[in-house]
């Protein structure tokens, strides 16, 4: 796996956008768990899910007992995703494209609804306009003109059928190349769903 060390410069552009009523978080695809522990950190109950064991048992190792926060291996599928408990701020961090590539885009785009239901806000990460994942995730080819955060924002509406409120967060550089670069969003689920 290529060590992201754009994560610091992601959470600076994530940790303005939590409350302080923010009590409880799910951090989907924890791998490293740098998220899940910052979280933590900030005094939230955290816990991170991830299903490769091996990462599980190296956020362990790196994050230790802190108080507020776990690490579970987990696979969220399609038949399981109802089955998450009902959170404050749901991480989804460069994950969504596995989905699509795993189950299908309809699938994929039925799984962020379920977040959408279970959490106030969402944090998405999908993949930038240079990154070969992005066909995976998207209706059409984003035109030379059109920038990442209009053509996502529409294509977030579009699943979230216009329910939901959505903030362009920026991007951070991802090392392996320096024209990759991942957007960020928040999502504002609270008028979707029944929380
Ligand atoms: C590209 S990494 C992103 C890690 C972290 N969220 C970040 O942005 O730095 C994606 C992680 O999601 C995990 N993953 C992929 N599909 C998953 C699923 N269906 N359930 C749980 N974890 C999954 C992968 O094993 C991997 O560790």
């Amino acid at each position: 796996m290529v060590k992201r060390t754009d994560s610091p410069h992601r959470w600076e552009l994530i940790e303005p956008h939590l409350k302080p009523e923010d009590h409880t978080a799910l951090d989907i695809g924890s791998a490293s768990g740098f998220f899940t522990a910052k979280l933590a950190d900030r005094g939230m109950f955290a816990i991170g899910l991830e299903v490769r064991n091996d990462r599980v048992e190296s956020a362990v190792r790196s994050w230790g007992t802190r108080p507020g926060l776990a690490f579970m291996r987990w696979s969220l599928e399609p038949e399981n995703i109802a089955w998450l408990p009902e959170v404050d701020v749901v991480l989804l961090l460069t994950v969504y494209h596995h989905w699509c590539n795993t189950f299908g885009r309809p699938e994929a785009e039925e799984m962020l609804r379920e977040l959408g239901r279970k959490t106030n806000r969402l944090i998405f990460e999908p993949p930038g306009r240079h990154d070969a994942k992005f066909p995976a995730v998207c209706d059409s080819p984003i035109s030379a003109d059109e920038g990442i955060d209009e053509y996502y924002t529409s294509l977030i509406l579009r699943i979230f059928d216009d329910q939901v409120d959505v903030t362009y967060l920026g991007e951070a550089e991802y090392p392996s190349s320096r024209y990759r670069t991942d957007p960020l969003f928040l999502i504002d689920c609270r008028a979707y769903g029944s929380r």
